[in-house]
């Protein structure tokens, strides 16, 4: 499929311009059918969905995911946050005494908050500083990864700068110490061509509600193949081998990082939308959000939009972020127009997706120039 087919599937299209693909994804005639087939399902025969339908959409859901990020099916755990992911990485890091773990400037709470807990948090916490520049060098995680770093923690691509770092890089110097490496992908995994082998990455979580077109309360846990020895701390029927309590044996690969019933409704929500992307070309999508994203980072600047988001595609996707006073009156006012954005505090922030074209990023434009006039 191509943006244009794509774009005729959301409904929202028609109506609004829908750029807050960093939030949440909004539903199209795919998902709507597919939840109303779960809905029947369950009004009219549950025993039978019990029975015969309770794996299929995981398994999908698990088989598409890594078809998306070249990966293997059996990397992939379905869990219910980005964070649930991060922290499921934490456990799996063996506890290491005057061990220090790093981030950076913009890495996510979800990425930082863990390692407050035992049993690492005796750990130094070293942040990778941003340059004036606005860019996370790579040289500056050269300075900080020692043969100490028991992990390094970061955003694919960031929510408050639009900032997107190489995490094939971040992994090179990473393991050349033995640091272990954990991606936060929520605002890169559904929007760039990625394939998680290539990058070497230990760990990568990502939620499915925002580019991946999925649902909140479903995420996606990637653990790289050498990492499947690792034990949980936590285990349930879904992590084990079979339902015999005499013979607990955890499964080899992902998915003894779940646990038991996962979200149907969620599952069945989030296919429609991997599917969508996987009728696609990934690079194809990637292109579009660069493309989409710098003339709508063009189009702000020249309206005197103060975008902290880099120019250069080397350093960002699909997010555009900005600082403006007062955000909040913007983010109304374009509401009001029909225009779909977000803001917090004081950053003003689009983000186009595979469903957006140049009228949608226009008529963002005009909605700015009609309120700073
Ligand atoms: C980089 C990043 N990580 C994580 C999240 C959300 O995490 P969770 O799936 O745990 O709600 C967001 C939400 O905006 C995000 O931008």
């Amino acid at each position: 499929m191509n943006a244009k087919q794509i774009r005729e599937l959301y409904p929202i299209t028609k109506k609004r311009a829908y750029l807050f693909s960093g939030g949440i994804a909004p539903v199209s005639i795919r998902h709507e059918n597919a939840i109303k087939k779960h809905m029947d399902w369950l009004s009219e025969d549950p025993d039978d969905l019990y029975v015969n339908g309770l794996d299929s959409d995981a398994s999908d859901c698990r088989r598409l995911f890594a078809q998306l990020t070249g990966s293997n099916e059996d990397e992939v755990a379905i869990v219910e946050s980005t964070s649930a992911g991060c922290n499921i990485a934490f456990d799996l890091i063996e506890p290491r005494a005057g061990g220090n773990v790093v981030f950076d400037d913009f890495s996510y709470p979800s990425s930082v908050f863990p390692w407050h807990l035992p049993p690492h948090e005796g750990l130094t916490k070293r942040f990778v500083h941003a340059r004036e520049d606005g860019i996370i060098h790579l040289e500056d995680f050269e300075q900080n990864i020692d043969e100490k770093t028991v992990a390094v923690c970061i955003s694919h691509v960031t929510p408050i700068e639009g900032f997107k770092q190489d995490i094939k890089e971040v992994a090179k110097i990473a393991h050349s110490k033995g640091a272990v490496v954990i991606i936060d992908g929520a605002q890169s995994a559904g929007a760039m061509e990625i394939d998680l082998h290539d990058t070497g990455v230990d760990f990568f979580s990502t939620t499915a509600m925002k580019w991946l077109l999925g649902a909140a309360g479903i995420a996606f846990l990637y653990v790289a193949k050498r990492h499947h020895d690792k034990k949980p701390t936590r285990a349930g029927y879904s992590s084990a081998h079979s339902f015999d309590i005499h013979d607990f044996r955890l499964k080899d690969n992902a998915q003894r990082f779940e646990l038991g019933m996962p979200n149907l409704l969620g599952l069945a929500f989030t296919k429609p939308g991997l599917q969508i992307l996987s009728e696609t070309d990934m690079k194809m999508v990637e292109e579009h959000n660069l493309d989409l994203s710098g003339y709508g980072i063009a189009g702000m600047k020249e309206r005197g939009i103060d975008v902290i988001t880099l120019d250069d595609p080397q350093y960002r996707l699909g997010v555009i972020s900005a600082k403006y006073e007062d955000a909040g009156g913007l983010w109304k006012h374009l509401h009001d127009q029909g225009v779909d954005t977000y803001y917090f505090g004081d950053l003003f922030r689009v983000d186009p997706h595979i469903f957006n074209n140049r009228d949608d990023v226009d008529l963002l434009l005009k909605g700015i120039d009609s309120y700073i006039k």
